[in-house]
């Protein structure tokens, strides 16, 4: 099924020069870059964006580190794009992600973990809204 999902390239992946190398993974796959770019985010909406997780420790630190430099906002189409981007990125903490997925082979620390994702076709549809209000061009 044609999907539309969201990846941010967070503040670390930026500024380890890792854009080319992410986007390189997600178009070689076959999926279709129909959004994309460098921002500095607002801290209003990191913390919307992370609402699920309002209440739990993390979400201080995690709103921190998503302000704290440039991220990139990429939207990312194709079939089934959500559960393949998800795949390609790997677990939430590095040292359990597979190798071959991003996660797996470029990062090591849950809270420097690169990518984020969206899990799910709703969260997709919600958090494209919320990075991409101007729209895409999928
Ligand atoms: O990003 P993903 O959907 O895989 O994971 P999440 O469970 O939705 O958590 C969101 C983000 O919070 C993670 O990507 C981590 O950056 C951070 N996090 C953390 O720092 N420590 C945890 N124990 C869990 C998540
Ligand atoms: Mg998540």
């Amino acid at each position: 099924m044609a999907e539309t999902t969201l990846v941010l390239i967070k503040p670390g992946g930026v500024e380890r020069n890792l854009i080319g190398e992410v986007t390189r993974r997600v178009e070689a796959r076959g999926l279709r870059v129909t959004g994309l770019k460098l921002i500095r985010a607002e801290r209003g909406t990191v913390e919307e964006h992370y609402a699920e997780h309002r209440e739990r420790p993390f979400f201080k630190d995690v709103c921190d580190y998503l302000t704290s430099g440039p991220i990139v906002c990429m939207a990312v189409s194709g079939t089934n794009a959500v559960k393949a981007i998800r795949a390609m990125m790997g677990a939430t903490n590095p040292v359990e992600a597979a190798p071959g997925t991003v996660r797996g082979d470029l990062a090591l620390t849950i809270d420097d973990n690169l990518t984020h994702s969206s899990s799910d076709p709703e969260a997709a549809e919600r958090e494209l809204k919320l990075w991409f209000p101007e729209g895409t061009v999928g």
